[in-house]
């Protein structure tokens, strides 16, 4: 019957209408079984309308006639992105579900990355706390806000590994290992979407970008990607998966080309991978523009031939983009594209609709008019309290000389910095519907914690940048620029920091220099900000430095310089009181960092998990024809899983309990950890095997395993890792997953550097 129908629908086409020819009957009820809703409802539908399904589209409501009216009515957009406000949901969603001929609701797609109108810590931050149940926390607070502004899907989470951090993304994702970053993926859908994505406080997850994007050459940014299958599949794809396997309803497609395919136009990774390998049902999705750029990847001559390749290759629904509603019917007339492809994938966007619950009622996030908020920036409508409680855990304390912080509340205290009383900059990229004006200032956090207790004296030094051409970029920020001489301002702060007894200088990047399209050839503070800080250095004050960035940053010298370092990412609304908790000591620092900061840009790739390689450097040996530089040397500045407490801890030896693994057996690698300093304090236990000789090369350590634990001060705990023959498995050079036989060290420790070892036979 399906294929008759289709044959009609083709007949249609070639007359010039494709009405289904009185099928349509009694419609079942939503509710119905699924596939038969949907399988009716596309009986139903038009060629026209089925492209229209396909299409995901901006609307241009500030215009005098805006087409999407009409587009919608004319059932020829199918969803829409970057509309996080109810009333204009409803009246989009008003005109497809009254207007249009069959009714079909819109689903609207949002970037709600780090929070909707609260504002967590970016992403960075978020992995930086190794504390799942936070992130769960941030995710679900994310997915109720957004829901109650009509929100249906979030674009994320972004789990694209990434070694490399000129690449502004990597503010976004969630740092360089997969197996922290699949941890937290999994997290994170499953907290978006809540028991189920047509709950209304749920909203879909859309992981993206599929695939490998982080890995961009020379991390600038939309740049091509070539990657052996092996580092693929045991090193970037994992995080995708997972949050395929933890019920990501949509997986967007990355602008990058892989291995000179882009992955829009990818048969292998849309069909073979995800598809076939990992059965992922749901919906796949361009990136913005990603279709129309084919043509500049070289690989379609105009827009006819870019669809033709993104709709075979599996890329089901277009964003923003004008080459599936331009040819797809053409392209069915001749033959190009098979109604089949077309038909599958408006049957995927059906059904991400009816998994939204959006049949059942179009309005379930959208409400009513009469319940919408009265104020929607209201203060009542945030969640600061979980805001704070977040981006506290966030924060990694780099280097702390001589117990410079905890700060004492006394005395008098210089704040100075560009971005020392920045509400914009403190939400960082993708801040959703954040409003600066709610955000708290570093400046803001330090003097309600300080009310009557001491004084707080502030001046901003320098801009973030003197870079003309990175100013001109990061375009207008009204009422920021501080039309004072360069001399002027640090003049002004040096005299600040001179009636001080301790200086806190807070620099990094605008948010604007992270994210996407903003990669950098340089991991170095701006130069004025450097000067900033050897100016405050000459004074000889206590100094703190206070980081605020999206990606690592090569600061070895500064680190030099000051007593103290605070990296506190872009830390979201409540950044300024979180910062404050941690230097007044009201919250001691529990952070590490998920990606290793290098010296120098010159030393990327500085990753933890590389390949010994034949001639290994060792430290202390000589240097000839070994792996190294003749002017810098192997080692990060902080290795990946470090940052420090405000106590200390004491690790034992590993005890296993055997000396070999058999068969399904399992192994309980344990090591007691101590607080031996005086304050309580949380630290990540973390489990690392290195898998020693196998018949592919396997990197130094890899990190199997972490457990974030809090210890009073004193206290002891015995911490037990269940060690089993899948946490040995790898890809081998015929991508088989399995372990192979023979020795594996353990490693467990507070970071990836400093560990206890033990070994064990795989019979
Ligand atoms: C382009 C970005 O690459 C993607 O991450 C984002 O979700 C879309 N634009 C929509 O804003």
């Amino acid at each position: 019957m399906e294929g008759i129908i289709k044959i009609v629908c083709l007949l249609g086409l070639i007359i010039g209408a494709c009405l289904p020819m009185g099928l349509a009957s009694t419609p079942p009820a939503p509710a119905s079984n699924k596939e038969v809703f949907i399988s009716h409802l596309l009986a139903q539908m038009t060629l026209q309308e089925k492209i229209g399904q396909l299409r995901m589209n901006f609307p241009d409501l500030n215009t005098p006639e805006p087409k999407i009216l009409q587009s919608i009515a004319a059932g020829k957009t199918g969803a829409i992105i970057g509309v996080g406000s109810r009333p204009t949901s409803r009246i989009l969603q008003d005109v497809a579900v009254k207007q249009s001929r069959l009714k079909i609701p819109l689903f609207f797609g949002y970037d709600v990355i780090h929070g909707q109108r609260t504002i967590f810590p970016i992403s960075l931050g978020m992995a930086s706390s190794w504390d799942l149940q936070a992130i769960a926390l941030s995710g679900r607070t994310a997915a109720q806000e957004a829901s109650a502004d009509g929100v249906d899907m979030t674009f994320a989470p972004m789990v694209d590994i990434n070694r490399d951090p000129r690449w502004g993304r990597v503010s976004e994702g969630f740092g360089e290992d997969p197996y922290l970053a699949s941890r937290i993926s999994e997290v994170m859908v499953k907290a978006f979407q809540g028991t189920s994505p047509s709950a209304r406080d749920s909203i879909m997850a859309c992981v993206k970008h599929f695939a490998l994007y982080g890995a961009a050459e020379g991390g600038r940014d939309y740049n091509s990607v070539d990657m052996s299958p092996v580092r693929m599949y045991q090193d970037y794809l994992p995080p995708y998966r997972a949050a395929v396997e933890a019920g990501a309803g949509a997986v967007m497609v990355a602008f990058n080309s892989i291995n000179g395919l882009p992955a829009t136009a990818n048969a292998w990774l849309l069909q073979s991978v995800l598809r076939n390998e990992w059965g992922f049902k749901g919906l796949i999705l361009s990136d913005d523009r990603g279709v129309v750029d084919l043509i500049n990847h070289g690989v379609a001559r105009n827009a006819r031939e870019a669809a033709r390749l993104a709709i075979t290759a599996g890329t089901e629904m277009s964003m923003n983009d004008s080459p599936y509603g331009q040819n797809l019917a053409a392209l069915l007339a001749s033959g190009d594209v098979p109604l089949q492809d077309i038909d599958d994938a408006v049957r995927n966007v059906l059904r991400v609709k009816y998994d939204m619950g959006l049949f059942d009622n179009p309005y379930l996030r959208i409400g009513s008019a009469s319940d919408d908020p009265v104020d929607v920036n209201a203060e009542s409508r945030l969640h600061r309290e979980q805001a704070r409680y977040v981006a506290r855990k966030s924060l990694v304390l780099l280097k702390n000389q001589n117990g410079t912080l905890p700060l004492k509340k006394q005395g008098t205290v210089a704040l100075i910095g560009p971005l020392a009383n920045s509400a914009e900059d403190i939400l960082g990229g993708w801040s959703a519907d954040g409003q600066a004006s709610q955000a708290v200032t570093v400046y803001e956090g330090l003097t309600r914690a300080l009310h009557n207790k001491a004084t707080l004296i502030y001046a901003q030094g320098t801009p973030v940048t003197t870079d003309a051409e990175i100013t001109a970029y990061l375009g207008p920020t009204p009422g920021k620029i501080d039309t004072r001489s360069a001399p002027v301002m640090l003049a002004e702060a040096l005299s600040v920091a001179r009636r001080a007894n301790v200086v806190v200088v807070v620099v990094g990047e605008a948010k604007g220099m992270t994210g996407e399209a903003a990669s950098r050839s340089s991991l170095d503070l701006p130069d004025n900000q450097r000067e900033l800080i050897t100016a405050l250095k000459s004074i000889g004050k206590p100094l703190v430095l206070v980081l605020m960035n999206g990606r690592p940053l090569s600061i070895g010298h500064e680190q030099d310089q000051v007593d103290a370092v605070l990296e506190t990412w872009f830390s979201g609304t409540e950044g300024g009181n979180a910062i404050a908790d941690v230097l007044f000591g009201d919250y001691n620092p529990s952070g590490k960092l998920p990606i290793t900061f290098p010296r120098s840009v010159g030393q990327i790739p500085t990753y933890y998990n590389h390949l010994n390689t034949g001639r290994p450097f060792i430290a202390g040996k000589p240097p000839y024809f070994t792996s190294q530089y003749l002017d810098a040397i192997n080692s990060p500045l902080y290795p990946f899983g470090y940052g420090l407490s405000y106590t200390d801890f004491s690790l034992s030896d590993i005890t296993l309990s055997a000396n070999s693994l058999k068969g399904s057996a399992t192994l309980d690698a344990s090591i007691t950890v101590k607080n031996i300093g005086q304050r309580d304090g949380e630290t990540v236990v973390q489990l690392y095997i290195r898998d020693v000789r196998a018949s592919i090369s396997r990197p130094v350590k890899e990190l199997k395993n972490f457990q974030k634990i809090m210890l009073r001060a004193g206290e002891e705990k015995t911490i037990h890792f269940t060690i089993s023959r899948n946490d040995l498995k790898f890809y081998n050079a015929q991508l088989k997953y399995d372990s192979e036989p023979g020795l594996f060290n353990v490693q467990i420790g507070l970071d990836s550097q400093e560990v206890k070892q033990q070994s064990f036979e795989l019979l």
